[in-house]
């Protein structure tokens, strides 16, 4: 048998009598200890039986950035990062991207499964009737500086939904849950607008209930003296899909704050604000720009040969290649390659399209990136979309933001649901000093 073939038999409990359990021996005490394994995990609790004394602690696992750590059992997202697999609630990212909407998506992940008609009309008719802010808001964010950076307003606007409805910190009943989630669909993209628009210096304009959510988004970014803004079916679709790329990624950094926020029994609003916070970061959402900026840089074919060079000597990333968990072409990649000739298709091609298909033809036959197991991943071509619709980098993660809320949401409802959850609080190894005897200031310094 090959090692594949040992260790798939060894799961499914062919090998060794099919016995679902780990033993380990503690050398420091020489006992022996069985440990279940349950769905391909051992509970980390099981080690702490391991002592040396009856006052030992017990021992705990060591896993900064939780790299193999799993914190809950979810049945939102599957993802298989070397197959190349993204599921919501079971059903192919490409079936939902191709013959879904953002909102039915929105609505099967927060509800486990598909609508009904009904449903699904109820389901709109909430968001849409919810998309206005309470006109205090509006102040709020006209606090913020001129060159304030949209996210920064997005996290803190949406913490101040907070104060808004104070009712939503009733978390265990199920209809205020519901009414918070509703709101928080409805309201991101009209809180997302208004901080494009107070960047701009432009007017804020109120949501257009008549017009579907991403065509409402795009009224409220772009909307001037027309009468009513009219927008393109085609980018309107592009855009619904690309909402629906980013719904949700299991436990990313993002949804891990949620999560971690969510656990000490927080309002909704208050764990969003934290899962938005952590999106700011540019090791989470943000690549896009970068590949934009890189894109500008080549400046034009011939370039392409000695940045290619200059990646494989170290000196600097493709962006927009590799991922942690991908280890194949990130299925959003394939998608949103697609949706880029139905965008340029209505604002004309970005002329940063041509270098960037060359890179990805380079490099998925360059050694270096294939032995690597570096493929195109989200953010390869959505900032050459997000740039054809005008909208200025700083947007780029606001939107992404948008797309994940009912992802984030999902996450929270599962988490405040499951008995076994409690308030998130990881161990430390302590690496500092002990029982120092304080010297007060004036005789330290005399
Ligand atoms: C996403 C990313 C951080 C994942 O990193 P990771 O899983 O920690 O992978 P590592 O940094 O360990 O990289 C493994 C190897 O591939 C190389 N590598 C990874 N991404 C690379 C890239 N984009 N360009 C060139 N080389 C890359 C590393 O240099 C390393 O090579 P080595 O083994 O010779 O040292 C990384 O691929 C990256 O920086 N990509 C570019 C940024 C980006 O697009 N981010 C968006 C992610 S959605």
């Amino acid at each position: 048998m090959s090692t594949e073939t040992q260790a798939q038999a060894a799961s499914d409990g062919e090998v060794n009598g099919g016995k679902q359990s780990l033993t380990v021996t503690d050398n420091r005490t020489g006992k022996t200890y069985d440990v279940p394994i349950e769905d391909g995990t051992v509970r980390a609790m099981a080690f702490r039986e391991m002592k040396v004394s009856d006052d030992d602690f017990g021992l705990m696992t060591y896993d900064p950035a939780y790299t193999n750590t799993a914190s809950c059992r979810s049945s939102i997202t599957f993802l298989d990062g070397e197959a190349g697999v993204l599921e919501y609630r079971g059903y192919p990212i490409e079936q939902l991207a191709e013959k879904s909407t953002y909102l039915e998506v929105a609505y099967l992940l927060v509800n486990g499964e598909l609508p009904n008609q009904q449903q699904l009309d109820e389901w709109k008719h909430e968001i849409t009737i919810h998309t206005f802010v309470h006109e205090n808001v509006k102040t709020f964010m006209q606090g913020f500086r001129h060159d304030a950076h949209p996210m920064g307003m997005l996290l803190g606007s949406v913490g101040a939904l907070s104060t808004f409805y104070p009712d939503a910190n009733d978390i265990k009943d199920p209809d205020n849950r519901y009414i918070q989630t509703i709101r928080l669909i409805a309201k991101m993209p009209t809180l997302a607008a208004f901080a494009y628009r107070h960047i701009m210096g432009q007017p804020y304009y109120y949501p257009d209930n008549d017009l579907e959510y991403p065509g409402n988004f795009l009224s409220m970014m772009y909307k001037m003296t027309e009468l009513k803004y009219e927008p393109d079916p085609r980018l309107e679709r592009a855009l619904d899909v690309l909402f629906i790329l980013h719904a949700d990624h299991e436990q990313n950094c993002s949804t891990n704050a949620v999560r971690a926020v969510g656990s000490s029994q927080v309002d909704p609003y208050s764990a969003v604000a934290a899962g938005v916070g952590a999106l700011f970061g540019p090791l989470h959402g943000g690549a896009n720009e970068a590949v934009l900026r890189m894109l500008r840089r080549i400046g034009s074919m011939e370039n392409i040969p000695s940045f290619i060079e200059g990646v494989k000597n170290g000196n600097e990333r493709l962006m927009g290649f590799g991922h942690r968990v991908y280890k194949n072409y990130d299925p959003r990649a394939t998608i949103i390659k697609k949706a880029c000739d139905d965008v340029f298709e209505v604002t004309g091609v970005n002329p940063l399209l041509e270098i960037a298909q060359e890179l990805e033809k380079i490099a998925l036959n360059d050694e270096y990136f294939v032995k690597r197991k570096l493929y195109p991943n989200v953010d390869f071509y959505s900032g050459l979309i997000y740039e054809a619709f005008q909208f200025p980098p700083e947007m780029f993660t606001v939107l992404f933001a948008i797309g994940r809320t009912p992802g984030w949401l999902a996450q929270w409802l599962e988490l405040v649901q499951d008995k076994e959850q409690k308030i998130a609080r990881p161990k430390q190894i302590y690496t500092g000093d002990r029982t120092l005897d304080f010297v007060p200031a004036s005789e330290r310094w005399a």
